[in-house]
């Protein structure tokens, strides 16, 4: 058994790491999608840093921060997902990061076309109908089927790039936070490539809980946060673009302050987080000491594969997320089909069993109750959903 799979049962091994994490007396917390908490180290090295920038001002940004400092996070950053720093820019989250390669992409024509689906982000839908409105573009919205399986999802896209030959752009959403379901990203963006569209990847809930390589998914254009399950403080994302396709995006709204030929001209010039920036270092060196993605990945995957198994054998609780190994991470949703109200069943998993989750409506399937587990979360914890679900539905 490899070590990461064998380490996710350890739950000695979790329990010893959930202690470096303080935790609000609560419910227990099952929508740990939203974003991941900080171990005590980093709160501590982040208050370090708000107190010396606080204390030195300016002049410890401008001397030490912006010429060198910010350049060594950059390239931290980009050595932890594999690409080039020129390939990163910084940015507050994975909207700012979207909203800015969508609103700049400059190879649209009016009357071309650009393609979302249901189980992408709103404000990534918005910034796509924004296009419609602003550069006379037509947007096609998809319907995934449900259940999906690699086959259906890779082709719906199919089908709408033969459907709709003025397609030129895409989102695409490598985990939805709706479902949890992860997309062949590899797969359609080859297809995407055949037919020559281009794919804005948003990589929000991937990074941190899976292994990727950009370049090995063919991906050129990607926004993602670093507060999912990266662990750093709130306020921090980043823009990938590959260089070979930086002229595809237009500076931010005209901005000057870089030249053309560097990747954070893309982004908004603004005062950024400085104390949270200085923190990754430290974020970066706890992530990869305990095994980073495949590790984190692995645990998350195996507290799903708990509870999944047991509600896949309970009638009246529909699993949304299929069990293709290639399709889902930790995150999953599920259904009473019993019941009418999804956030009655919500309310309920609170009241009575003190289990914190969360309703996702949006997806063309209905809507669903998103669980999250986290890198605190423990067998118990799950035992306690499963009984739970067991007597809910
Ligand atoms: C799939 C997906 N995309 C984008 C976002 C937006 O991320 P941010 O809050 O960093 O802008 C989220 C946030 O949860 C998300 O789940």
């Amino acid at each position: 058994m490899p070590d990461n799979t064998r380490r996710a049962r350890d739950e000695l091994f979790w329990k010893t790491f959930a202690d470096r994490y303080s935790n609000e007396p609560g419910p227990i917390n099952l929508e740990n999608g939203y974003f991941g908490r900080m171990s005590r180290t980093v709160v501590e090295e982040y208050q370090r840093n708000i107190e010396l920038i606080n204390r030195s001002n300016s002049v410890h940004v401008r001397q030490r921060f912006e010429q060198g400092e910010s350049l060594e996070i950059r390239a931290q950053l980009a050595e932890l997902i594999g690409v080039r720093a020129q390939a990163i820019a910084l940015t507050r989250n994975a909207t700012d990061s979207l909203q800015s390669l969508i609103r700049n992409y400059n190879r649209l024509q009016p009357g071309d076309q650009v393609l979302i689906c249901d189980l992408e982000y709103d404000t990534v839908k918005g910034a796509m109908r924004w296009l419609a409105r602003y550069r006379g573009v037509e947007v096609i919205e998809i319907d995934h089927q449900h259940p999906a399986s690699f086959d259906s999802l890779l082709a719906s896209y199919r089908e709408a790039f033969a459907r709709y030959p003025r397609l030129k752009l895409m989102a695409l959403t490598h985990v939805t936070h709706r479902t949890g379901l992860v997309m062949p990203v590899q797969a359609i963006a080859a297809a995407a490539r055949e037919h020559g569209i281009d794919v804005i990847l948003d990589g929000a809930h991937a990074l941190g809980q899976m292994e990727f390589n950009l370049q090995e998914l063919g991906i050129a254009f990607a926004g993602y946060n670093l507060h999912k399950w990266i662990g750093a403080p709130l306020t921090l994302g980043f823009m990938y673009i590959a260089p070979e396709r930086l002229a595809d995006i237009d500076p931010d709204m005209g901005e000057i302050h870089f030249p053309l030929n560097d990747i954070r001209a893309r982004t908004p010039y603004s005062t950024p987080n400085i104390p949270a920036l200085l923190t990754l270092p430290q974020v970066f060196e706890e992530h990869l000491a305990m095994g980073g993605s495949a590790a984190k990945g692995a645990r998350l995957n195996y507290l799903r594969n708990e509870w999944v198994r047991a509600a896949r054998n309970l009638p009246g609780i529909e699993v949304m997320t299929p069990d293709d190994p290639r399709l889902y991470c930790g995150i999953t949703s599920l259904r009473f089909t019993r019941h009418e109200d999804q956030q009655v069943m919500v309310d309920r998993l609170l009241n009575e069993y003190n289990l914190f989750t969360l309703v996702r409506s949006g997806a063309a399937s209905g809507p669903c109750i998103r669980i999250t587990p986290g890198l605190t979360t423990t067998a118990g914890d799950i035992a306690l959903l499963i009984k739970a679900l067991d007597q809910l539905r």
